[in-house]
């Protein structure tokens, strides 16, 4: 790189260095759904209505029920007051509920203890000032705060450059297809499954949290196998593991 090209190269990152420092990070605000919409829109180009309840529960004010799990929906704000970024987080509640593995006082136990990020994204003029990474930041401390444990996020191929941006940002990555095994008592292990051309990718938000081999069975006369990718330990709070049954 040649003496010119570096100083704009320098130029251009102290510029967005500056705009970085102007953001602010919060929660979405009533009246700001249709904004937030379209900042997501690029998360799936191809279902621009997939956004549309997400929308209207920021408009509406809603707040999750506790036994429904957590919500979170973060806004990035620059400094002329326009939203740039966005992120929104859900516990995954119809699959814990859909579970026949854990009895049912239980599942909004363990919805608190899992988020899933169901779309992130900086508006194009926005971007390379890592602004994702400072929303997933405050998503995390956020999410620990109410209690919780473990942070998914999914993936289609055609986005294989999200591989390399959250492991950046500490996830680890499963193959694709590949379902995230949970641990609730020993023996017993929820599978949440994937889409076959997905990737899941994981964060422990606390170190309670450890990835350990386990087997598992597949039928009735075939020798136990180990699980792919390890199983999570960890992810039901202890206290509620000591108390809890699986049925
Ligand atoms: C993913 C997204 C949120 C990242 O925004 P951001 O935090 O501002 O990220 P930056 O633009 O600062 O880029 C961070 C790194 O990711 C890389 N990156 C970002 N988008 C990329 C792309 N489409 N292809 C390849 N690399 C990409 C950048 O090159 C950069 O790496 P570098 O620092 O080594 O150069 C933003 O690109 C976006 O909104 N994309 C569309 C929606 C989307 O795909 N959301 C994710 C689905 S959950």
């Amino acid at each position: 790189m040649g003496r010119k090209s570096r100083e704009r190269a320098a130029a251009l990152a102290t510029r967005k260095r500056q705009a970085a420092e102007g953001i602010t990070i919060r929660e979405a605000r009533p009246g700001e759904g249709e904004t937030v919409r379209q900042l997501l829109l690029p998360v799936d180009p191809e279902h621009p209505d997939v956004f549309d309840p997400l929308s209207d529960m920021i408009d509406s004010g809603l707040v999750m029920p506790p036994d429904r799990g957590l919500c979170l929906n973060l806004v990035a704000e620059n400094r002329d007051g326009k939203l740039v970024g966005a992120l929104s987080a859900v516990s995954p509640f119809d699959w814990i509920t859909g579970s026949d593995q854990l009895a049912q006082p239980f599942k909004p136990a363990l919805a608190r203890n899992i988020a899933t990020i169901e779309s992130l994204a900086v508006a194009p003029q926005a971007r390379g000032m890592r602004l994702g990474f400072q929303l997933l930041k405050h998503a995390e401390a956020q999410l620990r705060e109410s209690g919780c444990r473990l942070l998914i996020v999914d993936f289609e191929p055609s986005r294989s450059h999200l591989a390399r941006y959250y492991t950046e940002a500490g996830f680890r990555l499963l193959a694709y297809g590949q379902p995230l095994h949970i641990g609730l008592l020993p023996g017993v292990i929820l599978p949440r499954p994937s889409h076959k051309d997905h990737r899941t990718s994981w964060k422990a938000l606390t170190e309670e949290i450890t990835l350990e081999p386990a087997l598992m069975t597949q039928g009735p006369d075939m020798p136990p196998v180990p699980v792919p990718g390890g199983v999570l330990v960890g992810v039901l709070a202890a206290n509620h593991m000591a108390t809890s049954s699986a049925t």
